[in-house]
């Protein structure tokens, strides 16, 4: 008995982006995408697909399938690094949309690790107050955040939201029953995007209003593949828990090379890992709980089944999660 999610939803934008329409973009090639990365496609979001609404459509995706409704809710965390306003919060757009009349609302910014750090806040919400009810979103538009034209960070990412409700459940065998994530702010600048143009002259940054994805792939890489290792290996630790009682792993999408290495370094069996990266890309907050309600639908995992979730992004952050199903 513990926290436990009660429903999820997700929502893409319709237009997919191929390998090949990024051939007639940037000097690249559908096969240096896909053997470096894995990715095949990703989607990019057109007219009325915002962040915000992508994410109040994974939402009320979530809502139904919850069987709660929208005014239920006491809190929504968006993890999110691209919505289309600063202020207010993607999470107070999604409350007025699906109107959540009575809950408050807030942004989480943690890259791709967004949605994680959301379902720690919702799960020590939720032991505080067991009436609580909780949605927990990453959507992202990174596309509104991509240099078109520099191949290093364009090819990888698209856009999308998925979206969890969580409660209190009595039932045994059903809880949140772990986490263990951390960042390392002095490492920045490995992985950033800037804001909007300083109106204070004192306090301009270089290369402020460039708001676009700057990133070291290879460092980035290098710390990705450590970072998720040990996490995980530092949530067994704290929950007792090993690898062969993980009955399904749902990692952030972020490129099957790094993938691998994680899975081949803790010896995890890949039949094991849902993976759904050549399809989508990396979505950022928003690769996990799209994954997460991709593998739900396809019934991927039954009651009482121990999940683990891992992520890694800009901060850096990274993260994981292991809960009962
Ligand atoms: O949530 C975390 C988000 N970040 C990530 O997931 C990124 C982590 N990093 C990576 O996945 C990899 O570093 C990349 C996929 C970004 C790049 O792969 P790499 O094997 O590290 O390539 P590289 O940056 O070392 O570049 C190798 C070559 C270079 O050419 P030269 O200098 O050897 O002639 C690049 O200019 O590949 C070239 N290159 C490309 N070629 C075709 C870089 N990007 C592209 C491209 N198409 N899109």
């Amino acid at each position: 008995m513990g926290t436990v999610i009660l429903g999820t939803g997700s929502s893409l934008p319709k237009k997919t982006m191929s390998n090949f329409d990024l051939e007639q973009i940037v000097d690249t090639s559908d096969e240096w995408i896909r053997t470096r990365t894995g990715i095949e496609n990703r989607r990019i979001g057109g007219k009325g697909e915002k962040t915000y609404q992508l994410a109040a459509q994974a939402a009320r995706n979530a809502l139904q399938m919850a069987g709660v409704e929208a005014s239920e809710l006491d809190l929504i965390v968006v993890g999110t690094i691209s919505s289309h306003m600063i202020m207010p919060s993607c999470a107070c757009y999604v409350q007025a949309e699906i109107g959540a009349d009575n809950a408050f609302a807030y942004d989480v910014n943690a890259a791709c690790s967004g949605f994680l750090y959301g379902l720690d806040i919702a799960d020590k919400q939720i032991r505080a107050d067991r009436q609580a009810k909780i949605l927990v979103i990453g959507a992202e538009t990174l596309s509104t955040r991509l240099n078109w034209q520099d191949r290093n960070t364009c090819i990888l990412f698209g856009d999308g939201a998925g979206a969890a409700v969580l409660g209190y459940s009595e039932e045994e065998q059903r809880e949140i029953i772990g986490t263990n994530h951390q960042s390392d702010g002095s490492l920045w600048d490995l992985l950033y995007m800037h804001n909007a143009p300083s109106m204070n002259p004192d306090l301009r940054v270089e290369n402020d209003g460039d708001s676009v994805i700057v990133m070291e792939g290879r460092e980035v890489f290098k710390h990705a593949v450590k970072a998720m290792e040990d996490s995980i290996t530092g949530l067994f630790e704290k929950t007792g828990l090993g690898i062969e009682d993980v009955d399904l792993m749902i990692p952030h999408q972020a490129n099957m090379r790094i993938l691998n290495k994680v899975i081949e370094r803790l010896n995890f069996p890949i039949e094991k890992v849902f993976l759904n990266v050549k399809n989508y890309g990396n979505t950022s907050a928003a690769s996990i709980p799209i994954a997460l309600d991709e593998s739900n639908r396809d019934e991927k995992m039954k009651r009482g089944d121990v999940l683990l979730f891992c992520a890694f992004g800009g901060g850096l952050t990274w993260g994981s999660t292991l809960l009962r199903w």
